[in-house]
């Protein structure tokens, strides 16, 4: 690993750039399905509005942030003001009036740590996953569509990561891999550590954007329109982008000493964090800050087993980066 550190780019790296982004568009979702999310969201909001006037309904997740591939479910935060309600039965009478309204595969999930109710909306043929107040959630989803908007690259590198890894089966965090909300983060964070810089740390500027959500200060710089050309120093095609990704988590990133941190734009140490044993469940073999909630690290799913599948998959990428005559078709290669 040491010697491959140094390692240079391919100086073929960049004709590949026309078939990544090939690649990219083949993903993105069409207007037509946003239009059918935005319809639903409407029928959603007309039922919640019967039962429970004051609430608001938010789009989260993958739907909200543009980090969303084509034909992906939607997911929705139902808020509501009243701080006692109890989310379980909100989410039991839910899904009765959701049933009555003709929604198919109504189920109501309440034991999980986040519980939602699923269903199915026959018009559009788009399957939503609603939960009860987890701003949180709708908050860090801003966080990660401001950040798109600063450079058109995360973007393109995030669905290609996103794309390698359902194709190659680490995308699974009941398996013990991450999730998606982990992968854009650490597009995000080494997108930060290019130099010139690509991305700024935005939670490091100006405050222009404020909420206080769970007792967690959320505050950063949201004017991102004010930085459409921060990345314009640094003219690195998306192809070398993913050559370097990889081979930053294969060879460079020191697993048993550094956290990642897209709140600080940088690493912090797991001393520092006082991560360095297990607690509970929590192994921290591969440091992910959540940027609001900081006592949370997304590795925490990771466990000794799946940290090995999770290493030999980002070297596998990074040798087919560096030597395959056809990267764009073999990283997404099925397991
Ligand atoms: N989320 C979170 N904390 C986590 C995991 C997820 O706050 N540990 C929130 C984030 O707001 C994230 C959303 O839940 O955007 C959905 O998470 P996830 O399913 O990982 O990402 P999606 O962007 O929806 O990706 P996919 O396209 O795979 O559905
Ligand atoms: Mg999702």
């Amino acid at each position: 690993r040491n010697l491959k550190r140094q390692m240079a780019c391919r100086s073929d790296i960049d004709r590949f750039n026309g078939p990544f982004l090939g690649v990219f568009e083949s993903l993105i979702p069409s207007e037509e399905e946003k239009v059918k999310q935005k319809q639903l969201l409407t029928v959603l909001e007309k039922l919640v509005s019967k039962e429970w006037p004051d609430a608001r309904l938010y789009l989260y997740g993958s739907c909200a942030n543009s980090f969303g591939f084509s034909k992906s479910d939607i997911d929705v935060c139902l808020a509501i003001e009243n701080g006692n309600i109890d989310k379980r039965e909100v989410l039991l009478k839910l899904a009765d009036m959701l049933q009555l309204d003709n929604l198919q595969n109504v189920q109501a999930i309440i034991h999980a740590r986040v519980p939602i109710v699923k269903l199915m909306d026959p018009v559009t043929g788009i399957s939503c996953d609603i939960c009860v107040n987890n701003l949180l959630a709708v908050v860090n989803t801003k966080l990660l569509r401001d950040y798109a908007q600063i450079d058109v690259r995360l973007r393109q590198l995030a669905f290609i990561v996103k794309h390698w890894a359902k194709s190659r089966g680490v995308n699974v965090t009941y398996q013990g891999t991450l999730s998606s909300y982990a992968y854009v983060l650490m597009c995000i964070h080494f997108l930060q550590q290019r130099r010139p810089a690509i991305l700024p740390c935005l939670q490091r500027m100006r405050t222009t954007c404020f909420a206080t959500v769970d007792h967690v200060e959320c505050s950063y710089f949201d004017q991102v329109e004010k930085l459409w050309n921060f990345g314009e120093r640094n003219g690195e095609s998306v192809a070398r982008l993913v050559w370097a990704f990889f081979h930053y988590w294969a060879y460079c990133h020191d697993y048993a000493n550094d956290v990642i941190s897209v709140r600080m734009g940088g690493t912090l140490s797991k001393r520092a964090k006082d991560w360095t044993r297990r607690v509970g469940n929590d192994r921290h073999l591969i440091c992910i800050e959540d940027p609001f909630e900081v006592s949370h690290d997304l590795g925490r799913v990771v466990d000794k087993y799946s940290i090995r599948v999770l290493r030999e998959e980002f070297e596998r990428a990074a040798e087919i980066m560096q030597n395959d005559p056809y990267p764009f078709v073999t990283l997404f290669e099925l397991y």
